[in-house]
């Protein structure tokens, strides 16, 4: 049960703390699930899940962001959840880019850059090696 302590009522909802939603995980009575910082209460929707109930119930009481977001939901999903949306995770429990785990585009772009030097640095040494034997080559005869 929620307490004073870990919710509090704000104008899109409650706020919870990832612990009260763990407990949430009654297969077929209570199930609560967090997507991008947003707490489900997926219980009514378990039947009528078109990717069936056992993937939801696999996820209860955790954030399912990365595999919600793996499926690639349609838009008519995501205006589906929120008919199931009982309120936010609390401010200091929020992931910063609303719950994707997986990217990180900034770390993403440095080892790219860093690939990419190598990437036309091999071709131009191998080039310029190319070019050295040749003339080599050439010069011997
Ligand atoms: C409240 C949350 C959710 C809603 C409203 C929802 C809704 C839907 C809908 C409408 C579809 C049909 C395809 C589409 O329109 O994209 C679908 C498919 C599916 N969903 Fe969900 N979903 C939710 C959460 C989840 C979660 C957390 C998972 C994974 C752990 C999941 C896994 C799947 C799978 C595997 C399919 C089948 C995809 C396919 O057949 O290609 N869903 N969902």
């Amino acid at each position: 049960m929620a307490t004073k302590d870990d919710t509090a009522a704000t104008s899109t909802g409650k706020l919870f703390t990832r612990e009260e939603v763990t407990k949430h995980v009654d297969t077929s009575k209570d199930v609560w699930i967090i997507i991008h910082n947003d707490v489900y209460n997926v219980t009514p929707f378990l039947n009528e899940h078109p990717g069936g109930e056992e993937v939801l119930l696999e996820q209860a009481g955790r954030d399912a962001t990365e595999p919600f977001e793996d499926i690639g939901h349609s838009t008519d999903a995501r205006q589906m959840m929120t008919k199931y949306k009982i309120g936010e995770l609390v401010e200091e429990e929020r992931t910063k880019d609303g719950g994707k785990r997986t990217t990180n585009w900034t770390r993403g772009n440095e080892e790219d850059s860093s690939s990419s030097w190598w990437s036309w640095l091999i071709p131009i040494a191998l080039g310029v090696l190319a070019t050295i034997v040749y003339r080599n080559f050439i010069s011997a005869h």
